[in-house]
């Protein structure tokens, strides 16, 4: 039997700042290590949040968000706005994020992110504490240089994997190729 937390096992996970707009108008950001691509056709993201976030009252309030990859230089960004929530504080401002357009949706990316989505919530699912947002994506994008079409490239940026609490990791840019037999 595993001691720890059952989804321990599944950690370090890419990090994504999921920023949403809240009543009154107010854009807030909100780190989410749980994520993850769902379907090819349409192209889908689910992020589970926790029904009590602000976040959570957020994309019930306004429908579409940006899904946002820091690199891992913000990881210390990152942790602080998960520690502190919308509801108390604008996270923005506190912390001096400042936001860059969207193509698609009225909902800004972060600036600075180096890869996200434009997207708008597709279906949720009821699970336990969380309502598992799963996304449309309705626009991809990735800085210029970072990534091609197999992805990033990790001898020029990375990305901010979340082990527990404080610990990130980066990915090591070694690639470990399967052997042919
Ligand atoms: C690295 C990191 C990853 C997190 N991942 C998630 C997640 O996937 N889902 C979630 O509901 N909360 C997650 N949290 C916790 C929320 O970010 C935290 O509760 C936040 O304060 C909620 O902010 P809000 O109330 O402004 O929405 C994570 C926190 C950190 C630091």
């Amino acid at each position: 039997m595993y001691q720890g937390k059952f989804y321990r096992l599944l950690h370090p996970r890419p990090t994504l700042v999921v920023v949403s707009r809240c009543p009154g108008g107010r854009l807030n950001l909100m780190p989410a290590s749980w994520n993850t691509p769902v379907s090819e056709d349409p192209p889908t993201v689910a992020v589970a949040v926790e029904r009590s976030s602000y976040t959570h009252e957020c994309l019930k309030h306004h429908r579409r968000a940006t899904l946002n990859v820091l690199p891992l230089e913000a990881a210390d960004l990152i942790y602080k706005l998960g520690t502190v929530s919308g509801r108390d504080v604008d996270k923005a401002a506190q912390f001096g994020v400042a936001f860059e357009k969207s193509e698609k949706v009225d909902v800004p990316r972060v600036a600075g992110a180096i890869a996200g989505y434009e997207a708008e919530v597709y279906m949720e699912v009821e699970v336990g504490e969380v309502t598992l947002f799963i996304f449309k994506v309705l626009h991809s994008w990735a800085a210029p240089g970072v990534a091609d079409q197999w992805g990033y490239d990790f001898k020029r940026v990375n990305i901010p994997l979340h082990g527990a609490g404080r610990a990130f990791y980066g990915v090591d840019p070694r690639p470990r190729f399967v052997k042919k037999t």
